[in-house]
């Protein structure tokens, strides 16, 4: 049985910058009042979200950064809310609004036809992409998936043609004031065995059960 080791890849399999990156990520909800996020560092943000891939290559996702104080407050107070009432999203310096161009008709033959929601999809590939560069960058994200979606659109004057798909905050996080560093919660997560299967569903992919670990 031939394994996989970390020279096939030039780097450890779960310890490289990626693996770093995503196993540190975490959603921030405590942001740092002190610091905006610089024009430079959003652009290198959207420019990550650009590059993801989508179905036909038709990228659905229309981004619209909200850095105004007004807008975001209003967004906040009438946009959110309710039974999760995301109250941290007022801390938050850029709020970002993830849409969808539902004109498209792909968008609606691959949900009538297949039963699958590509271009949702496509959008949470792009907003990933978003968020763990602007993790990279040291901003914390949170998304935001319950919204008043007919608030948001009336305040940033959404045309019909688009969908709100998500709210991505994004922000510094918040140092714990004792060490001065950002605390990263450990992940709670569903073991490799309940979510991946070898060969057929059912026969787990777990520890000493497949190529490539011990
Ligand atoms: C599509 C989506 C919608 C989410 N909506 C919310 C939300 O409305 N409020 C919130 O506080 N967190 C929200 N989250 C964050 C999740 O709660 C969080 O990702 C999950 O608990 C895992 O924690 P972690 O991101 O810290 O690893 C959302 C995440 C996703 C992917």
């Amino acid at each position: 049985m031939s394994k996989l080791s970390a020279g096939d890849t030039g780097d450890s399999l779960f310890d490289s910058p990626f693996m770093k990156l995503v196993s540190t990520r975490f959603s921030v909800r405590r942001y740092d009042p002190e610091r905006d996020i610089g024009d430079s560092d959003i652009l290198s943000i959207l420019e990550a979200a650009r590059l993801a891939p989508s179905a036909s290559n038709r990228q659905p996702w229309r981004y619209i950064v909200v850095r105004e104080r007004e807008l975001r407050d209003r967004i906040c107070s009438f946009g959110l809310g309710g039974v999760v009432p995301n109250r941290f999203a007022r801390e938050a310096p850029v709020i970002i609004v993830l849409c969808i161009d539902i004109s498209m008709n792909y968008v609606r033959a691959g949900e009538f036809i297949k039963g699958i929601p590509y271009a949702f999809i496509d959008a949470g590939i792009s907003g990933e992409h978003l968020i763990l560069r602007a993790w990279e960058l040291g901003i914390g994200s949170c998304w935001i998936g319950w919204f008043n979606e007919k608030e948001i659109k009336k305040i940033l004057s959404i045309p019909a043609n688009l969908k709100v798909a998500s709210l991505i905050t994004l922000g510094y996080p918040l140092k714990d004031l004792r060490t001065s560093k950002v605390r990263i919660p450990g992940k709670k997560r569903k073991p490799l065995e309940s979510i991946a299967f070898k060969d057929r569903y059912g026969n787990p992919f777990g520890l000493g059960n497949e190529e490539g670990r011990d």
